[in-house]
């Protein structure tokens, strides 16, 4: 059987972690596209000299064109521009929306058939942008944030109940940006939710509010020391989790910005909400029942993702 193919657009910080990963993961054959000339090749040739030491078996290649990501099973998109200090995440709009153009057609052009997976910022507005511009199916298109922003609640609330990260899981929900919900009562340590943990005096309401306050800003928090760049760590771990569950079928329930058409009350645009992730790509949207400020949070959330919606289409007419 041949191997899959992984393409990767854009080759920076984040497009050559998703490549290591997918390398060592012997995910499958990936290509590593950039527009600038010699960073993918660079990237590939160094990546494939670290597997006769890894022992994994994998063909990188790097490209400038993308007749190269041909027959791709999975692109991953990072292209673009990354936040600075300072920057909005809503800044990057402008810039990344042009981005989202260019690659959109590609991937359209030569990879029809691929299940993507969107990281650019503002994440909701891009892969809403790029899913029309691609021409793919809405199931074929979703955008990773929720994966990250669940796995930052979870890596503090490890922290803060002093427990393995395996036992904890945590929901995070809505827009990617510093209205995304984290959702409490859907948190829990080996199936204790944290409200529960609260009244058992494992924490208090303050310090949980403080947890969610971080999570929110988890992504500035790191800008903020990095001084030049974004996070890309876990941003590309939480993409190959995505990925991984299309190729090898595992039907994962996970927070992913996904296509809505009627879900929730909301049609025609992203936003993110627990899916079922399989061999048909986006196979099913979870409606769970928000409650109180769950549902004021995720309402203010999602007029936020509208709002750079229609930023873009004052942008290009063509995606109204
Ligand atoms: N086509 C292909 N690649 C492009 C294009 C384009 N039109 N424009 C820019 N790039 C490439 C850049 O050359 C760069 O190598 O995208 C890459 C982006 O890499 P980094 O600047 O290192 O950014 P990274 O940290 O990987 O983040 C990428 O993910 O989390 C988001 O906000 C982040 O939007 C940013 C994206």
């Amino acid at each position: 059987m041949a191997r899959k193919k992984i393409a990767l657009i854009g080759s920076g910080q984040i497009g050559g972690t998703l490549a290591h990963l997918a390398a060592l993961k012997e995910m499958g054959d990936v290509v590593l596209f950039d527009i600038a000339e010699g960073l993918p090749q660079g990237k590939a040739l160094d990546l494939a000299q670290s597997a006769p030491v890894e022992g994994y078996n994998a063909s990188l290649k790097g490209a400038n064109d993308y007749a190269d990501i041909a027959g791709a099973d999975v692109v991953i998109v990072t292209a673009g521009v990354p936040r600075k200090p300072g920057m909005s995440r809503d800044d990057l709009l402008g810039i990344n929306l042009k981005v989202m153009k260019s690659v959109g057609e590609g991937i359209g052009k030569y990879a029809p058939d691929a299940f993507v997976i969107c990281i650019t910022n503002p994440l909701d507005a891009m892969v809403w942008a790029l899913q029309k511009f691609s021409g793919l199916p809405t199931n074929m298109v979703c955008g990773m944030a929720g994966v990250l922003d669940s796995s930052r609640f979870r890596t503090f609330l490890a922290e803060e109940f002093n427990v393995s990260v395996q036992d904890v899981t945590a929901f995070v929900l809505g827009g990617h940006g510093d209205t995304m919900v984290p959702l409490t009562r859907y948190s829990a340590v080996a199936g204790i939710p944290v409200p529960d943990l609260i009244k058992m005096g494992w924490s208090t309401q303050e310090k949980i509010d403080q947890i969610v306050q971080r999570t929110r800003d988890g992504g500035a928090e790191i800008v903020g020391l990095l001084k030049t760049g974004s996070a890309f760590y876990a941003p590309a771990t939480s993409a190959i989790e995505m990925a991984e569950s299309y190729l090898k079928d595992k039907r994962r329930l996970l927070p992913v910005a996904a296509y809505l058409s009627g879900e929730y009350g909301l049609d025609g645009m992203y936003v993110g909400v627990p899916v079922l992730i399989g061999e048909n790509g986006v196979e099913k949207v979870v409606e769970i029942e928000l409650q109180g400020e769950e549902k004021s949070g995720f309402d203010h959330s999602v007029d936020a993702v509208k709002g750079l919606m229609e930023a873009c289409i004052n942008i290009d007419p063509s995606l109204g």
